[in-house]
């Protein structure tokens, strides 16, 4: 639900100044959040979430550390002036089932660590980078997540290294004299407690395992997967319940080895998403057979989420004229591409879900909600339609952290070539 600071007054005002669509996020809301969870020792926001270098910069004045999972988010945490330095403290981590050649360099020049979730990254950067701090994440067999498409557990996922191969995992570890400095578990969006309990004890299994085999470590990660409430009555997620649970798994794990270990945790919805809304125009309104469609100036190039996943969104309107009390209506709300699943009111297989709103005018604007999470870093070009601009809200101040893209900026990169 909107932050506090982000009210209709200002939402209008700042659509009028930088335009629409827009992206707003407010930092006051991601504050909060880390807050909630800082009982953890090392807070590691997941990026790929929203990678503004400026969203960045605000982590790392929080005290917060960075994921990166390509070479461009590993070079968008350096310019937010991110560190790495190959150790258990270091700044920056990079998480993937792949190393390509260009990212295998960067991560060896900048001493990131590396989250493993393949043998074959292993083998690779071993041979490159003898010495190299290693975490290992493990697909621990079984996942959970908001759809299937972001489930990232169990023998259908291709996302981590699978745990029975821990020990070949291990042997990979030593013939190359990387150095492990922890494991890693992240099994999807969503997860509920009953998943992270069954989280926590494989963990400590993996934990047990490391040990037997003779090595040690010095970290574990909770990884992210912290959910909030899209909707109204979806529950707020207890942080301290969630830090219980795998506080217990530290020290289980500590018993194990016999000296104190470090608990991250990853998230990237959590921080951000309920800190951000879209802002729209409505454009044009029109009856279709029984559906009636609101079509507005953003589109699933902009927010993927609802023609991705399904995803619901919370929405409301502005009315341009102010008239407050506008009857409500069954309405579809729609975007301007090409597509007819360019609808952000849908439930996944792309079927239409018209939502009551109030009665919408052309020049309304139509805000979108807890769109801080996955929604700019999402977007595409598609249509030929530049990237939207972005603004962080700090209080009274507000800052534009992306200009809009210009037609002439994608023309740019296909010509005199
Ligand atoms: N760590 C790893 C290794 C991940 O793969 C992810 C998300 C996270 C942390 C952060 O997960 P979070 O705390 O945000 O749930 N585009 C989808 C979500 C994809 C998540 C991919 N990995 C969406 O819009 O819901």
């Amino acid at each position: 639900m909107p932050a506090a600071t982000l009210t209709p007054n200002r939402l209008q005002a700042l659509a009028q100044t930088f335009g629409t669509p827009l992206w707003v996020y407010d930092a006051g809301t991601i504050r909060e959040r880390i807050a909630a969870l800082r009982a953890f020792d090392a807070i590691r926001f997941a990026q790929k979430a929203c990678s503004n270098t400026h969203i960045l910069r605000l982590m790392r004045e929080q005290g917060v550390k960075v994921d990166a999972v390509s070479r461009g988010e590993v070079l968008r945490a350096l310019a937010a002036g991110y560190r790495a330095d190959g150790s258990v403290h270091s700044d920056i981590v990079f998480t993937a089932d792949l190393l390509d050649r260009e990212t295998l360099a960067t991560v060896i020049e900048h001493q990131v660590p590396v989250n493993a979730g393949s043998i074959d990254m292993l083998h690779q950067l071993g041979a490159a980078s003898p010495g190299h701090g290693v975490w290992l994440r493990i697909n621990p067999g079984f996942g959970h997540g908001h759809s299937n498409k972001t489930n990232t557990g169990g023998e259908h996922s291709k996302h981590g290294i699978w745990h029975a191969d821990l020990p070949a995992a291990l042997a990979a570890v030593q013939a190359h004299g990387l150095r492990l400095i922890g494991l890693h578990m992240h099994i999807g969006s969503g997860v509920d407690y009953r998943h992270l309990s069954e989280v926590c004890g494989a963990m400590v299994e993996l934990v047990r395992q490391v040990q037997a085999a003779g090595m040690d470590l010095q970290a574990i990660s909770a990884g992210g997967g912290l959910s909030i409430p899209y909707r109204d009555g979806e529950p707020v997620i207890d942080t301290e319940h969630y830090f219980g649970l795998w506080d217990q798994a530290r020290q289980q794990a500590q018993t194990l080895l016999g000296h104190a270990l470090q608990l991250e945790i990853e998230p990237g919805r959590y921080l951000v998403a309920e800190s951000g809304v879209l802002l729209a125009e409505v454009r044009a309104s029109k009856d279709v057979g029984r559906n009636h469609f609101v079509l507005v100036d953003a589109g699933f190039n902009e927010l993927m989420r609802p023609a991705m996943y399904g995803a619901f969104h919370a929405m409301s309107l502005l009315p341009a004229d102010g008239q407050a009390d506008r009857a409500e209506r069954p309405t579809v709300v729609a975007g301007p591409l090409c597509e007819s699943g360019d609808v952000f009111t849908q439930v996944d297989g792309g079927v239409v879900e018209p939502r009551l709103l109030p009665a919408a005018q052309v020049g309304d604007l139509l805000v979108i909600h807890d769109t801080g999470a996955y929604g700019a870093s999402m977007s595409s070009n598609y249509n030929s339609r530049p990237l939207a601009a972005e603004v962080l809200v700090v209080g009274d101040q507000q800052h534009l952290i992306r200009r809009r893209q210009t037609v002439e900026e994608l023309l740019a990169l296909e010509q005199g070539i």
